[in-house]
């Protein structure tokens, strides 16, 4: 779904997470582990505020794992527990609980301490940008399906909670926040992973931008999957290059650079250059 987030959807959006939290214990921020900081909402400390928060790095499976080995090191330096997870199936998601116990342990010590002999269930919302994996985290937690409402804040309907064992009890809707998409770069990598519709940005664009990340950063994986013996400097170069070889050709034999763009970020998003991570610590 395309989503336009003017300037009053953001604020409603962030009323309506503001409102939420007032019921839950600790919040479950969910990024795409491939792009860690792009996939943030660029309000959450001041939204999230004082609540216990952990990060879930989801579709760890996609990102390289080396970078997300160094984000978890990254958050953990600004005091931010980061959990890599793959909620499509199931990777790590056990885990989350049991993070979510000890980080409450002390608050639920306090209501012990005060005479509340069975403390209830831990309380927690999972926010995150469309597309990160929300929907399918719930319904992992869950283990059964639970309907997606749209990705348009003000979609409302009876707040349900979902009980995760008997510990933990999860809001059935999640908090949707928008990206930081008044950068360009940001804008890039979410459109290179497929975080947004290919519609929003210029196709051509966003295949520049993503060969130019891989011949810096994973160069042997672009010529093996496009067997070249180098990676030429020119961009124009390079996809001709592509072009020719996996016969991204339009008529009278040239190349159609459109084809070429397409092909480049299908492979990129269905993981034919492997695992790949956009953000570095
Ligand atoms: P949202 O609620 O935050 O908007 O996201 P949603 O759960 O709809 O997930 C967006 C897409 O990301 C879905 O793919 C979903 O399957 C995929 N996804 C979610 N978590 C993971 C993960 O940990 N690993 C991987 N590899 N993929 C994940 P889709 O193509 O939009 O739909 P479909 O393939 O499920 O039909």
């Amino acid at each position: 779904m395309t989503i336009q987030w003017f300037p009053g959807h953001m604020a409603k959006a962030k009323r309506e997470v503001t409102e939420k939290l007032k019921l839950i214990d600790i919040v479950f921020e969910l990024v795409d582990a491939r792009i860690p900081i792009s996939s943030r909402n660029p309000l959450i400390d001041e939204i999230v505020a004082n609540k216990p928060r952990i990060m879930l790095l989801n579709k760890a499976d996609m990102a390289d794992p080396d970078v997300t080995k160094q984000w978890i090191d990254f958050f953990a330096a600004q005091q931010i527990e980061a959990l890599p997870i793959d909620s499509q199936s199931g990777t790590g998601v056990k885990q989350i609980v049991a993070v979510a116990k000890e980080r409450l342990r002390p608050k639920f010590e306090k209501m012990m301490a005060k005479g509340i002999k069975r403390p209830r269930a831990m309380r927690a919302l999972i926010v995150g940008i469309p597309n990160v994996g929300k929907s399918t985290l719930i319904n992992r937690l869950a283990g059964k399906h639970i309907a997606k409402t749209g990705d348009t804040p003000g979609v409302t309907k009876a707040q349900q909670w979902i009980k995760v064992g008997k510990e933990l009890e999860l809001l059935d809707t999640p908090g949707i926040l928008w990206p930081k998409f008044e950068d360009e770069e940001v804008g890039l990598k979410l459109a290179t992973t497929g975080a947004i519709k290919d519609t929003i940005l210029n196709l051509q664009d966003v295949a520049v931008y993503a060969l130019r990340f891989l011949a810096i950063y994973y160069p042997d994986r672009l010529k093996e999957r496009y067997v070249l013996s180098h990676i030429p400097e020119d961009i124009v170069q390079l996809f001709d290059e592509i072009g020719k070889k996996r016969g991204c050709l339009a008529a009278g034999g040239v190349v159609d650079y459109d084809k070429v763009a397409e092909l480049v970020l299908r492979d990129i998003r269905t993981e034919k250059l492997g695992r790949l991570s956009f953000d570095r610590p």
